[in-house]
């Protein structure tokens, strides 16, 4: 340092400007070298792709975010700059060496469509069990402090209790089977490696970046779309079905709380807000703010679908956290952020 204030003496001298960038650029070193290393899996999803972009926007702590996806339903393209990506496979040994170092782990690559794990069963068992118990294995033998990894409210496909506690489990459709499974190789890698995880059962996900370009795509992202194409939207039953909508940003919230609190240890959440609206609501909230008349088209039920979800989120408000973005803000800027970055670029 004594050499960089030597030469910064002089402002008029030649040679500042590139000093002082040499400063800047050794000064980025040094915080880089004492950042905190994180891992996403699934990092150029929905939800992996707002959580890095999130963490590398938090001002108190320098976070270095590495990202694994293998881009099978993930997009390159949303993956904030900033994440050193690495396209690899879940299911691969190749990803040990990037776990060296790091400090948490945020688990969420997995083949998440019900309807698509419910046509393959043998690859959603592959995917989201022996993938996971590698990421399992994989944290375990570079010795991360800490994981936190994506369970879901389909864990409750066949409960009657609402709202429902995370004590209440009765999965039905293969997509929820694979997450009960990879839950008690959880169990077990807690049990006999001492690793510290935190499961999060999220319920309706929604907000900027969900996948709009799977096999049947979320209800939110699928309305939006489709009325601002002025085409007809596509409802699957009657519409009364009722989930728990909960926005991305509120689950990152809870992302970086499970990090550093060490209360979550062992421990399971629910993350829904608390209040579910029907299919339909939601689709009347959508063309309320569109100012649309178009009526949708009703089909067949889809397998493997609860009829009703909602989450009791007393264990997660426990610990400080709750839903802050009511779904009348959340859709608003969804809509906004569905015509800037999908419709108007011709995406669909
Ligand atoms: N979005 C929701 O409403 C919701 C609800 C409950 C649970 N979850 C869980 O949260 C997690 C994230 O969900 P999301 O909505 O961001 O899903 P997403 O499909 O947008 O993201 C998952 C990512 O995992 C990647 N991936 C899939 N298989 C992989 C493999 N073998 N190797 C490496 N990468 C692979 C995909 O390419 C994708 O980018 C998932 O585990 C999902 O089951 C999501």
């Amino acid at each position: 340092m004594a050499f960089s204030r030597e030469f910064c003496r002089d402002e008029n001298s030649e040679n500042t400007g590139s000093i002082k960038k040499l400063i800047l650029h050794r000064r980025k070193i040094v915080l880089m070298k004492n950042a905190k290393k994180v891992l996403i899996t699934g990092v150029a999803g929905f939800i992996g792709s707002n959580l890095a972009e999130k963490l590398l926007r938090v001002q108190s702590v320098r976070f270095k975010v590495i990202g694994i996806d293998n881009l099978a339903y993930g997009v390159k393209e949303q993956i904030p700059s900033g994440v050193e990506f690495h396209q690899l496979d879940i299911r691969s040994k190749d990803i040990y060496p990037l776990f060296e170092k790091v400090d948490t782990v945020f688990h969420l690559a997995a083949k998440n469509c019900i309807s698509d794990c419910q046509a393959d069963p043998v690859e959603t068992s592959d995917i989201n069990v022996t993938g996971t118990i590698n990421v399992f294995e994989a944290a375990k033998k570079a010795e991360v402090r800490k994981v936190v990894y994506a369970e879901s409210s389909a864990l409750y496909e066949g409960i009657c209790v609402f709202p429902t506690p995370e004590t209440e489990v009765k999965p039905e459709s293969f997509y929820a089977v694979s997450k009960w499974a990879s839950m008690y190789f959880a169990k077990a890698y807690e049990a006999f490696y001492n690793l510290r995880l935190t499961a999060l059962r999220y319920f309706n996900v929604y907000g900027p970046r969900q996948d709009y370009r799977r096999t049947i795509p979320p209800v939110m992202s699928a309305f939006i779309i489709k009325l601002l194409n002025k085409e007809r939207p596509i409802i699957y039953g009657t519409g009364n079905k009722r989930r728990d909508f909960i926005h991305v940003d509120d689950v990152n919230d809870f992302h970086i709380l499970a990090m550093n609190d060490d209360r979550t240890d062992g421990k399971v959440y629910n993350l829904g807000c608390g209040k579910n609206y029907s299919v339909r609501e939601i689709y009347d909230i959508i063309r309320g703010f569109l100012k649309t008349e178009i009526e949708p088209e009703y089909r067949n039920d889809l397998p493997g679908e609860a009829e009703i979800t909602l989450a009791d989120i007393t264990e997660a408000k426990k610990l400080g956290w709750s839903p802050k973005i009511d779904i009348y803000t959340g859709i608003r800027d969804m809509i906004e952020w569905i015509q800037i970055n999908v419709v108007e670029k011709n995406l669909v």
